[in-house]
């Protein structure tokens, strides 16, 4: 493993995303052309790093980041490809971050590219020279990960409730969306989505208990924030659930979530949900308020709702909402927060939205399912991801 990552600093804000910071320090070896090269990375408080300034420099107070490189001197370790260690403070960052305007994932960004940039032989305070060298592959680095932000493709999590739907309608036990589960899984969707609904109008508690066994990808249980639906997720513990509003005469989910109206509560049901190890999404409007209220209450994911965009009117409009959601996408994103999108997509609408960097994940239904009418599942699943490069 060529990026040893630890994070130390346990707590919950400000919100860190584990995934991308090792995934910088990655690129940064591809980058520089060391891909077989190993570090460690740390992400520490002040109290830590101001331990450790003390040991090593005789510094007695914290610092944003400290590199150890072991590249240098008699007992240099390069020839065993161990570059050292990185150790930043998240507290340092976070303050910095603020006092510059910037992202805290964006000033950690900078961080790393610092450290990692001491630990391959740059050294600022070496001499002027040197310093100019240092800042100008400084910048360079952070150009081209801006550029790198991106590269996986986009994954599809296919919502399996019309299946269950389909079969409600005759109240009998087929088309069986366990069995359309797998088909999806077979033909490449990464996730399942199912909406668990207060009413069992299509999915049933058989249902999610069955997927729970069978999926092999990641089940995503789409849910009310209500007791008892919290308590079943509890017992089944899918891979995650996303917190939706529900109305009981709605067709399908209508708004996104006023998480910013109900913090306290949100707050609790994801510590709770979090506590039995099941990350929370929370599905939310394209809006500035939203995403902040998201992250204040600790949601590890948000969805942000693309059904406005989905139904727009004229391309104006759909351009309009687009710049919604890309805004609402990079402001979660530099928040720390992991982001997936969905509702209305469609074989016409996806790619535009699949384009965005900053989202991982589409959850799509509806589209899905009735072109399967027509094609087979398996095709019309694959012709969705052909859409998602
Ligand atoms: N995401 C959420 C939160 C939803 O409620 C739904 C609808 O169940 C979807 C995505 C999928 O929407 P569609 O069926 O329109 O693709």
């Amino acid at each position: 493993m060529p990026v040893l990552f630890r994070n130390e600093f346990r707590s919950p804000l400000p919100r860190i995303n584990e995934a991308l910071v090792q995934r910088t320090a990655e690129l940064l070896l591809v980058m520089t052309g060391i891909p077989d090269a190993e570090l460690s990375l740390l992400l520490a408080g002040d109290k830590q790093i101001a331990e450790l300034n003390s040991s090593w420099r005789g510094k007695n107070t914290p610092t944003n980041v400290l590199a150890f490189s072991m590249t240098e001197g008699p007992d240099s370790a390069m020839a065993f490809n161990l570059l050292g260690d990185i150790v930043i403070s998240v507290e340092t960052a976070a303050r910095e971050a603020e006092y510059e305007g910037l992202s805290l994932h964006s000033r950690l960004q900078v961080l790393l590219v610092h450290g990692f940039l001491h630990l391959i032989g740059y050294d600022h305070e070496k001499s002027g020279s040197e310093a100019v060298r240092m800042h100008n592959k400084e910048r360079e680095l952070l150009q081209e990960l801006t550029k790198k932000r991106r590269e996986k493709m986009i994954k599809l999590a296919v919502n399996v409730d019309h299946v269950a739907t389909l079969r409600e309608a005759r109240g009998t036990n087929e088309p069986d969306p366990v069995l359309a589960a797998g088909i999806c899984e077979l033909a490449g969707a990464e996730g399942i989505v199912v909406h668990l609904r207060e009413d069992r109008r299509h999915i049933q508690d058989r249902d999610v208990r069955l997927l729970r066994q069978t999926v092999k990808t990641k089940l995503n249980l789409e849910m009310g924030a209500t007791d008892e639906i919290i308590k079943f997720a509890m017992d089944i513990h899918p891979d995650m659930v996303t917190l939706v509003p529900e109305k009981r005469k709605e067709l399908t989910t209508e708004g996104g979530l006023n998480v910013a109206g109900q913090k306290k509560k949100l707050k609790m049901v994801i510590a709770q949900l979090y506590d039995a190890g099941i990350p929370v999404s929370l599905f939310i409007d394209p809006d500035s308020r939203q995403i902040g209220a998201a992250n204040d209450v600790g949601a590890t994911f948000v969805e942000i709702h693309t059904g406005r965009y989905s139904d727009a009117a004229g391309e104006k409009e759909r351009d309009r909402e687009y710049e919604l959601i890309a805004a609402a996408a990079e402001e979660a994103y530099e928040a720390g927060m992991r982001v997936n999108a969905g509702h209305g997509l469609n074989y016409f609408n996806t790619a535009r939205i699949a384009s965005l960097e900053t989202i991982e994940e589409l959850s799509i239904g509806h589209a899905i399912m009735a072109r399967a009418i027509m094609v087979g599942l398996d095709q019309a699943v694959r012709e969705m991801l052909g859409l998602m490069i």
